[in-house]
């Protein structure tokens, strides 16, 4: 039985807090890509029609007073696509201890479980998560600390702090961070790249935590790592990670990061997208395959392929994933029967 205490702590339908203090929601103010969205449901389950409210409110009840959880958060505003439906369950654990406990709770009752970075990788269906969303944006997740050339930075930290942060403490090799708009937690994920600089070039260790709630901490040399992926974050969720650095001057490396945003401001759309929507495939950069094959403009509903880059689909206020879903179809379809190319998603789609 829940008592009236406990069930006041869980907000419905979003856009508040949970009673408990925090901090606010994850934002994610018109950016792209990280987005370590890491899906799990444990083998096996058959998920059977959950009592929602009963279990967050159980949840509630187990969590710290820190930690932030709501039901029916609109994922639309926790990805920069802007669409996609609700998710039943939405928490920011306070720390490590909370967000073992989610874990361990979705466990036990058989919930399916998303952990979201920035969601700027990220394209929920309108029909929302049918689960529990995990995001990483608590004061104990998100900190960026410096000592010497490394900085250990939380997986809620946005990477442009990163790059700031590094740029400020005069340590260069970071500038490629500067204009994606993930998380540290995505951009490991993801092995998020840029501006020819890539996230494991300059990572050094991670903090994991896997699905039963145990830590541990990994050289980058016990990772698998691959182009836009690794493949350990698929099965284990990054807690914070440490970037080594080398010296310069912060004029010089402000300099490179100017020349970085100035080179994504002539070549990529500022509006709502999630990045490249698709890999690049081995022969051909995926954007300029799009535009030989003129579907620059090209419009599903309110999605639309971006007129400045190909491998960006732009979305205005009015647009549904269905529409983003529809585009990307329309888009492949189009490449394979021209070019006989499979283009693989860089996005993760999730929801129903
Ligand atoms: N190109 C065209 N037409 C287009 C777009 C690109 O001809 O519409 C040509 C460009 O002129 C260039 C080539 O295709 O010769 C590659 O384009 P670009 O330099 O923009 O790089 P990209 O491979 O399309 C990659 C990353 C981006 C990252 C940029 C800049 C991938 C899938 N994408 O894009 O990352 O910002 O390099 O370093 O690896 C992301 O991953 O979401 C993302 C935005």
């Amino acid at each position: 039985m829940q008592n009236a205490e406990c069930r006041s702590r869980v907000n419905q339908g979003g856009g508040r807090r949970a009673e408990g203090g925090g901090q606010p929601g994850a934002e994610n103010g018109g950016q792209r890509p990280e987005n370590g969205a890491a899906d799990f449901r444990p083998p096996g389950c058959g998920l059977r029609p959950p009592a929602w409210a009963h279990l967050a409110d159980e949840l509630a009840d187990r969590l710290s007073r820190e930690s932030v959880i709501r039901r029916n958060e609109p994922l639309a505003k926790h990805t920069t696509l802007r669409v996609g439906g609700p998710a039943e369950v939405y928490v920011e654990p306070a720390g490590e201890g909370d967000l073992a406990l989610v874990l361990r709770f979705c466990r036990q009752h058989e919930l399916p479980l998303l952990v979201i970075g920035r969601g700027s990788n990220l394209l929920v269906k309108d029909g929302g998560f049918p689960g529990v969303v995990i995001c990483l944006a608590q004061p104990q997740f998100t900190r960026i600390e410096i000592a010497g050339q490394r900085l250990h930075c939380g997986a809620g930290a946005r990477l442009k702090q990163v790059a700031v942060e590094a740029r400020r403490h005069g340590l260069a090799g970071l500038e490629f961070l500067e204009g994606i708009p993930g998380s540290v937690g995505g951009a490991l994920r993801m092995n998020a790249g840029a501006m020819g600089g890539a996230t494991f070039d300059v990572v050094e260790s991670v903090r994991l935590m896997d699905y039963s709630g145990a830590v541990r901490e990994c050289k980058v040399g016990e990772l698998a790592v691959e182009y836009r992926s690794c493949p350990m974050l698929k099965t284990h969720i990054a807690l914070s990670a440490v970037w080594v650095g080398w010296a310069d001057l912060p004029e010089g490396i402000g300099q490179r990061m100017n020349q970085f945003s100035r080179k994504r401001w002539n070549s990529q759309p500022a509006a709502p997208s999630a990045g490249c929507i698709f890999k690049n495939p081995l022969s051909i950069p995926a954007g300029r395959l799009i535009d030989e094959l003129g579907l620059k403009g090209t419009r599903v509903g309110g999605a639309m392929v971006s007129a400045e880059h190909g491998n960006f689909i732009v979305t205005d206020p009015a647009a549904s994933a269905r529409d983003v879903l529809g585009l990307i179809d329309l888009v492949r379809g189009r490449v394979r029967a021209e070019r006989g190319i499979e283009l693989e998603t860089e996005v993760e789609i999730v929801g129903q």
